[in-house]
């Protein structure tokens, strides 16, 4: 069976780089589910599909043309990584992933992504739903007020318009859409490992990972 390591938890806390950093250290190839979501509500948008339209977003999510290519996103031949990751798209993806019947649908494809010599794979669900059989579990997880901080800032490098309170509220939104829809909420699976990263850097939460991987 091809190794798979899961890190799961809310929107902020580092999953991303975390997963990034671990998937290079280990020479693995990294699942970012997230974005599965992400460019399925941009599909939507575009297509003029209402976000609560679970049967037409399910058959969309059945053929989306979704590649990830050398740190590209690409819808169909359209470069999206930069359009997938505005709070506008954060949302979207949050309310397409509330339907049972879009979920179903992205399942086989994200199991796919399973290659020798391992994945290294990020998002909500990963080790409950999507790989419960895999041998290392992280949940990680942080306060709200820091995490929308760390949003912050990104934001703020990158030169867009940001609003703490507003990315607080945000989150918390976010947070409450996903830990409390009826299908695969956000929650650690039993025999995850949980890490709260609100006081630690992320080469800290690297190496404790990474502690974890050679037991
Ligand atoms: O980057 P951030 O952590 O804010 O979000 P993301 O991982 O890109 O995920 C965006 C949204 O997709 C989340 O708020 C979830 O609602 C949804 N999602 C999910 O339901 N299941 C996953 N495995 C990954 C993301």
């Amino acid at each position: 069976m091809i190794p798979v390591i899961t890190i799961d938890g809310p929107s902020g806390t580092g999953k991303g780089t975390l997963t990034d950093l671990l998937a290079e250290r280990l020479g693995w190839s990294s699942l970012d589910s997230g974005a599965l979501y992400r460019v399925l509500g941009v599909a939507a948008r575009r297509q003029g599909v209402a976000l609560d339209d679970a049967d037409v977003l399910a058959g969309l999510a059945d053929t989306l043309p979704v590649r990830f290519v050398s740190g590209q996103v690409l819808l169909g031949e359209d470069d999206v990584s930069a359009e997938i990751r505005t709070e506008e798209a954060g949302m979207a993806a949050s309310k397409v992933a509330a339907h049972p019947e879009v979920r179903a649908s992205l399942l086989d494809w994200q199991r796919r992504m399973a290659r020798e010599p391992g994945l290294v794979a990020d998002g909500r669900d990963m080790g409950t739903v999507v790989f419960p059989s895999a041998p290392l579990k992280i949940f990680l997880d942080a306060s709200p007020e820091v995490r929308a901080e760390r949003r912050y800032k990104q934001l703020k490098g990158k030169g867009l318009d940001a609003n703490l309170p507003q990315l607080v509220r945000d989150i918390r939104e976010r947070d409450a859409r996903d830990r409390n829809r009826p299908v695969a909420p956000l929650c650690a699976a039993d025999d995850a490992i949980l890490v709260d990263s609100t006081a630690m850097s992320i080469a800290e939460v690297l190496d404790r990972v990474l502690e974890e991987v050679r037991r």
